[in-house]
């Protein structure tokens, strides 16, 4: 059996940096599960479809066409064309959270995410890896810290890379995101039973990277 190692967690956990570190560090490929429901989304607007209608917006998902390339600076195309600054804009990770909470479209994109587990091993980083879409992977981990912390980590990319940011608007939106992915009805953002609970925000993710290190080992 490929081994998987599944990093669950909220939105701004730090689970996209250490996932990539991780994953580099053991020479695994990585998921970033988020990333195809962003996709999606994009995919959605592009099309002017309303985010609110499901059936229009399982159509898309049963034919978007993705490429990933790179594991750092992830490349994305969309349907053969490059979307990879769109797939980290603020407003894209809303639009995902609200297109990610429709159930058909959960099951159409399994399949996408499976076909990452490849040898040597898979690092995959999202809300569901760990009890949904690899339940039977070997480790597992539920990283979390407070939502303020989360906000400002986040507030400080964004003004890292030159794009103005509002501290208190990204709390509300990541309250709104927590609360959209922990509520729905399929695969909610839940701790798998087996999975190490790490809490990081008191870590840097240097130390977050050693106890995921030392617990797969
Ligand atoms: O990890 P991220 O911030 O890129 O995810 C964006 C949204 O996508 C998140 O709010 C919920 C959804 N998502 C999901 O439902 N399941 C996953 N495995 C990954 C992301």
């Amino acid at each position: 059996m490929i081994p998987v190692l599944t990093i669950d967690g909220p939105s701004g956990a730090g689970k996209g940096t250490v996932s990539r570190v991780i994953a580099k560090q053991l020479g695994w490929h990585y998921l970033d599960s988020g990333s195809i429901y962003r996709a999606l989304s994009i995919a959605c607007l592009q099309q002017k479809i309303d985010l609110n209608n499901p059936k229009e917006v399982i159509k898309i998902a049963a034919t978007i066409q993705l490429e990933f390339k790179g594991d750092n600076e992830l490349k994305v195309k969309l349907n053969g064309i490059d979307i990879s600054k769109q797939i980290g804009l603020e407003t894209t990770a809303n639009t995902a959270s609200i297109v990610a909470a429709i159930p058909e479209v959960r099951t159409i994109l399994l399949q996408k995410q499976r076909a990452f587990q490849q040898p040597p091993g898979l690092v995959a980083d999202g809300r569901d890896m760990g009890t949904v879409v690899f339940l039977t992977a070997e480790h597992k981990v539920y990283l979390t810290a407070s939502a303020e912390i989360r906000a400002k980590r986040r507030y400080k990319q964004l003004i890292k890379k030159g794009i103005d940011a509002n501290l208190t608007k990204i709390i509300n939106e990541i309250q709104a995101r927590d609360k959209r992915d922990t509520e729905r009805k399929t695969a909610p953002l839940a701790k798998a039973t087996n999975a190490l609970y790490l809490d990081s925000s008191d870590l840097s993710a240097t130390q977050v990277i050693e106890k995921i290190l030392n617990f797969i080992r």
